[in-house]
């Protein structure tokens, strides 16, 4: 089972793509007034910008292209911290270090996001940014976070990748920090197999981020040299193919999120008397785009026997998204030999020594080992989820899965 996007491809993707593929232009760039050029990935642009609310958008061919992009963008770099949950996807940790920066783990609090309180204990001189990752479909604590940045005159990454669609006082994540990232990989909201997109409202950075994805080109050129370039960049760039389908699903994305919320609402109805049972807390309830229903059991033996029986296992487990389990993150097992950023000296000069432990964030570990990840509209092993329903479940199915969970639980607790 992958994102709920995927679940509804059909016609207006084929029609879209089948567009492109008989214009046979699948490159970004042309002569704009050529008639076999159809303008997707530019189209796709603004159409994400209208969506999100936001000026500035630079399609790219991956999520984690998209945070790579966004930290060159901001001039994050050698000797340079970047906090980051201990909780995410790898690659939010990958990007940071490919930036030759280093992260800084922090814990995570009941809304598996980034705690505010221990952001603060981890901010230090060499502090360049915070990134903050939406996890599993719903805003973290935006407000917090940011009044944070601004205090320490720091930048706010926001890592959208899993919350596409997902809003904060009636906004959309991604807004709020001085740079936000999407991913439209095969298990987000909406998806081309793979794609990502980086936000944000000021020219300068828009600039800087167009040129870090093509070359150090200026932003929108017709496929040819347009002035000198100001810095140099590489290739990040999005085809009309990936742009042809993502414009075919963002017209669904509304419809998709609804039914998420619907299906979230009657699985959470189902289950919420179990006493003993916990939901994750929500910073904004409204926002969220009701992929995925977080429990937390008493403690980690039920849970454990729960995710066993109901064959998803519980959240510490997963591979990709828990800290513990990131081999190569608590090896600093980096491709150069010499060990950088972690050795760079511009980082142990200024007294930057940075170690990796399993168990360092006592906090997450606890919480991830209570926690049991319901799908709702998404299903990933790497996730820690695997058990529950789909966008396409109608409510027999549902009920049926809610009362199987009800047995399990009963049984354990
Ligand atoms: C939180 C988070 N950040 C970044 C990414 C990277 O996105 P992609 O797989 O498109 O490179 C993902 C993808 O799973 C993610 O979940």
């Amino acid at each position: 089972m992958a994102g709920p996007g995927s679940y509804l491809i059909g016609e207006e993707e084929k029609k879209n793509l089948l567009e492109v593929i008989e214009a046979g232009w699948l490159y970004r760039y042309a002569d704009a007034s050529a008639a076999n050029f159809k303008a997707k990935v530019l189209q796709l642009e603004q159409e994400l910008a209208q969506y999100i609310g936001i000026k500035r958008v630079v399609a790219v061919n991956s999520g984690t292209a998209a945070l790579f992009v966004a930290l060159a963008a901001l001039g994050i770099g050698p000797g340079d911290e970047v906090i980051v949950p201990g909780y995410t996807f790898i690659a939010s940790i990958g990007s940071i270090v490919y930036s030759r920066a280093v992260p800084i783990l922090a814990e995570i609090d009941e809304s598996l996001t980034l705690d505010p309180q221990d952001v603060r204990k981890k901010i230090t001189k060499r502090t360049r940014a915070i990134m903050l990752v939406h996890m599993l479909g719903n805003p973290g604590h935006i407000d917090h976070i940011r009044n944070l940045a601004r205090e320490h005159n720091l930048q706010l990454v926001e890592d959208c990748a899993q919350a596409f669609g997902a809003t904060y006082k009636g906004k959309s994540v991604g807004v709020y920090g001085d740079i936000g990232t999407f991913s439209f990989n095969f298990y987000k909201t909406i998806t081309a197999g793979d794609g990502g997109a980086v936000v944000m409202n000021d020219e300068d950075l828009y600039r800087r981020a167009f040129a870090v994805h093509d070359q150090g080109h200026l932003p929108l050129r017709d496929g040819v040299e347009q002035g000198s370039r100001a810095l140099l960049g590489l290739n990040f760039k999005m085809t009309e193919l990936t742009a042809a389908v993502l414009l075919a699903q963002l017209k669904k994305v509304d419809a998709l999120t609804m039914k998420l919320k619907e299906n979230k609402g009657r699985f959470k109805d189902g289950i919420k008397d179990i006493s003993g049972l916990t939901f994750r807390t929500l910073p904004e309830p409204q926002g969220e785009i009701g992929t995925l229903l977080t429990v937390f059991l008493p403690n980690a033996d039920i849970a454990r026997k729960v995710g066993d029986e109901l064959g998803c296992g519980v959240v510490a487990d997963s591979g990709w998204h828990v800290y513990n389990n990131m081999e190569h993150v608590l090896g600093k097992k980096v491709v150069d030999s010499v060990g950088c950023p972690f050795t760079c000296p511009y980082y142990t000069n200024n007294g930057g020594n940075v170690n990796y432990e399993i168990g360092m964030l006592p906090q997450t570990d606890s919480i991830l080992s209570r926690a049991i990840n319901i799908s709702v509209g998404v299903s990933d092993a790497g996730l820690g989820s695997g058990f529950g329903i789909s966008i396409l479940s109608d409510n027999d199915e549902i009920d049926a899965k809610v009362e199987q969970f009800r047995k399990c639980v009963k049984k354990h607790l």
